[in-house]
């Protein structure tokens, strides 16, 4: 490390009361964030802009602390908090700002989670062709063997398919057997079964569905919302989490908001 790099990958963002960061993504903090992937040893450049500073806080807290195992996800959802019309189109919720973030989130993540119905509905491929990077690990929760072997996800390297039986996935794609009760798969055994593989930075992409079984078990550590400017009016919700009765219930994360050109970044913190 020379003089003029200091580590920073605690999120705190050096403007703390600007309450919107711009945040820029150039070349040389995209290097850094990659390197800090492999190293953490790697910090922030002391000369680079306020909104290069603002990326960095954003993005380096995605690369967790030390060998702990970090679970995060994201939404990118419109102004009404959907992700998708009543008939499934989903393309173009996020600006190209904010589809360019979920392929950072991908990049600095070992594994990426999604649910059935986003495996089935938008059959992603789920990789980082948006920025320069390693594309993850896929993962996808499909506990009734609904999805076909055809699915764009499965094809390629390195993938893997949460289920509850013993339903035969094509050659090479790896399989997690994970016990179902009447509240679907258990949150923790599905974590537990990804740091067991080897997986640090496990990224949650959605559905709603999805992100709210692992955070109705308390185990997303960092939560980023994109919000796009347009309303949409009926459609899956961008997070379906259990109700609650008093708004006292609802959990509040420290959250800090990042404008990214054609969308807003809300980063939630629920560890602090
Ligand atoms: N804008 C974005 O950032 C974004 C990202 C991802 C997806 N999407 C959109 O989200 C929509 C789909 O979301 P969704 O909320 O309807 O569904 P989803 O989260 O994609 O999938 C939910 C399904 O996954 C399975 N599942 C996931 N976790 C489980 C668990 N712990 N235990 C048991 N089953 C589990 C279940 O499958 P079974 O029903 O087979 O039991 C469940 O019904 C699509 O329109 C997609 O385009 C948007």
């Amino acid at each position: 490390m020379n003089q003029h790099e200091r580590v920073e990958t605690s999120g705190a963002a050096g403007d703390a009361d600007m309450p919107v960061a711009t945040a820029t993504v150039t070349d040389r903090v995209w290097d850094r964030l990659l390197a800090a992937r492999k190293d953490r040893t790697v910090g922030a450049h002391s000369d680079w802009t306020p909104a290069e500073r603002a990326a960095w806080a954003l993005y380096a807290p995605l690369l967790g602390r030390n060998d702990q195992p970090l679970v995060f996800a994201q939404i990118g959802q419109s102004l009404d908090g959907r992700v998708a019309t009543i008939d499934g189109d989903a393309a173009d919720v996020s600006g190209m700002e904010g589809l360019k973030h979920l392929h950072r989130c991908r990049a600095l993540a070992d594994c990426v989670i999604v649910g059935a119905n986003t495996a089935i509905q938008d059959n992603p491929r789920l990789t980082v062709r948006l920025v320069r990077g390693d594309n993850p690990v896929r993962v996808v929760i499909d506990p009734r063997g609904r999805l076909q072997d055809s699915a764009a996800m499965l094809e390629g390297e390195r993938c893997l398919v949460v289920q509850a039986g013993d339903r035969d996935r094509p050659v090479g794609v790896d399989t997690l057997k994970v016990a179902s009760s009447a509240e679907g798969l258990d949150a923790v055994s599905i974590i537990a079964g990804l740091i067991e593989r080897g997986f640090r930075r496990i990224m949650i992409e959605g559905g709603g569905i999805t992100i709210g079984h692992f955070m109705d078990a308390d185990l997303v550590d960092r939560l980023h919302v994109g919000i796009a400017p347009l309303i949409i009016g009926a459609g899956p919700p961008g997070l379906t989490t259990s109700p609650i009765s008093l708004l006292a219930q609802a959990r509040r994360p420290r959250a800090r908001v990042y404008g990214l050109a054609s969308d807003i970044i809300i980063d939630c913190d629920f560890r602090l």
